[in-house]
């Protein structure tokens, strides 16, 4: 076994993360130059250095996927969001509204969907889970301080009425933050909830192998209640929505229809 496989499984004994279910070529591109960088001769040694400094086994975790988000990221699909398949799903709910979203990063897309559903339910009618494998990222999603570029695409009414601006950075109200649960969650390793009726899980699913990726679209169809959607991100259509149990509604909308 070379380096770079020997690394991969004790990685995963470190860490419970199975970097096989990444697509290889880019993971193991962008691990040997974050390597490289850090002066490590072999994977072996930077991953012996890991197990007494755990800075740099969380900066190994941050950067091993990438965190990029926006609040509304592809405006047109948030547009579609709001006009077609939230109406749906709201008439078709039993009870509370519960949203999932799945890969969330530093916050930008749950608190959309906060500022989003506000708009047209109470507090009280909706929920949502944001979830992510990386402990970084969770915390920054929790602290809810944005850079300008981060805004860009969202609608000027939620801008004004959910964000202040300090300086540089723009920090989202408390109002909106307190409708967003956080949690840590692998989704190539963890158990799902059910019974959601949106899981929101966007450009996360390019970095997965074609074998993790169909047993994520699966535990996301069994977490769905009947007639709830998967939303997916611009580059992500799954082909052949039927063998997982989902109708294509829209272009990047499914639908669960059976199981
Ligand atoms: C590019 S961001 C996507 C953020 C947001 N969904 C969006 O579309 O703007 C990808 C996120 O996936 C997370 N991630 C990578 N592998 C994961 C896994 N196995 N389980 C949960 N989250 C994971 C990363 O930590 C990162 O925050």
């Amino acid at each position: 076994m070379n380096d770079y496989a020997i690394f991969v499984k004790k990685f995963y004994i470190k860490s419970g993360i199975d970097l096989n279910l990444y697509k290889e070529a880019q993971m193991k591109r962008r691990m040997v130059a974050l390597r490289e960088k850090k002066g490590y001769a072999s994977f072996l040694e930077y991953l012996k250095a890991m197990d007494t400094d755990r800075q740099l086994y969380e900066e190994f975790l941050d950067r091993m996927t990438i965190n990029v988000s926006e609040f509304y990221r592809n405006p047109i699909r948030w547009q579609q969001l709001e006009e077609d398949i939230l109406p749906h799903l709201i008439r078709s709910s039993q009870g509370k509204l519960r949203v999932w979203s799945a890969a969330c990063s530093t916050g930008e897309e749950p608190y959309s969907l906060a500022m989003l559903l506000s708009k047209h339910l109470a507090p009280s009618q909706f929920s949502i889970m944001a979830t992510d494998l990386d402990d970084v990222v969770i915390e920054k999603a929790k602290q809810g301080k944005y850079h300008e570029r981060a805004l860009i695409d969202l609608p000027e009414e939620f801008q004004k009425r959910y964000f202040t601006r300090r300086g540089d950075d723009y920090y989202i109200s408390d109002e909106i933050k307190q409708l967003v649960t956080f949690k840590k969650h692998n989704l190539l390793a963890d158990v799902y909830e059910r019974n959601f009726d949106l899981i929101v899980c966007r450009n996360v699913l390019i970095y997965f192998t074609e074998e993790a990726k169909e047993k994520v679209y699966t535990s996301f169809q069994r977490a769905l209640r009947p007639g709830g959607m998967l939303f997916v991100g611009g580059t992500e259509q799954i082909f052949q929505p039927k063998r997982y149990g989902y109708a294509m509604k829209q272009s990047f909308f499914y639908e669960k229809i059976d199981g």
